[in-house]
């Protein structure tokens, strides 16, 4: 276990005011204090993606943006799903950070993904769509039962997520998302000792 808080960037895939997806996000964000410290990115001011505008001329909120994910030891997504897969915004946000292809923040970083939806199936098509992007980023998409939240409109209370099993399920996947990173640190110090 590494000894100063891992530091996680938490990205919502809805703008909503009052979005379930990042009251989970939030809720979850807190229970992991102080052993993790999570930023909330703000992807919803990133401009479309657009090729021409990527590069060295990006934006300034796409810079900053690329340099949240790579400084983060890990990332969080928390999403819902529009018509069975993963809301436009967050896709944008992850082809922005995806760029150069083989070669970006994404490459290598951990990345704990968790749906929910007002249905039964907890928005688990986004979530399979999700891991597909994130393969294409060479990204190391937590190993752990997938984190889905059905019925979520009945587990959000005041604004955070209430329900005792989805947090603890979701937890135990957190807990995977630290080893995952604890891997790889012991694996670049491994590498650096070895030359
Ligand atoms: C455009 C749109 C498409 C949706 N499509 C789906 C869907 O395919 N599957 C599903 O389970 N829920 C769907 N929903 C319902 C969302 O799961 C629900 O609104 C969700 O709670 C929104 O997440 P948020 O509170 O984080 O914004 C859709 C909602 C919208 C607005």
């Amino acid at each position: 276990m590494s000894s100063s808080p891992y530091r996680l960037l938490g990205v919502s895939g809805s703008l909503r005011t009052e979005a379930f997806s990042t009251a989970i996000l939030e809720t979850l964000s807190e229970a992991v204090v102080p052993k993790a410290i999570t930023t909330i990115a703000d992807i919803g001011s990133l401009p479309h993606y657009n090729q021409d505008l990527d590069g060295a001329s990006a934006p300034d909120v796409v810079v900053d943006f690329k340099t949240q994910v790579m400084n983060a030891d890990g990332l969080v997504i928390v999403s819902s799903e529009f018509n069975h897969g993963v809301p436009g915004i967050l896709k944008n946000a992850i082809d922005w950070a995806s760029r150069p292809g083989f070669r970006s923040p994404l490459k290598g970083k951990p990345i704990l993904i968790i749906t929910s939806s007002v249905a039964f199936t907890g928005g688990v098509r986004a979530q399979y769509q999700l891991r597909e992007a994130f393969a294409s980023t060479l990204s190391r998409v937590t190993l752990t039962p997938e984190v889905v939240i059905g019925a979520v409109h009945e587990k959000i209370v005041a604004g955070a997520l209430a329900d005792r099993a989805a947090i603890d399920y979701a937890l135990v996947a957190y807990e995977a998302l630290f080893n995952e990173i604890d891997l790889q640190k012991h694996a670049v110090k491994a590498l650096v000792g070895a030359h």
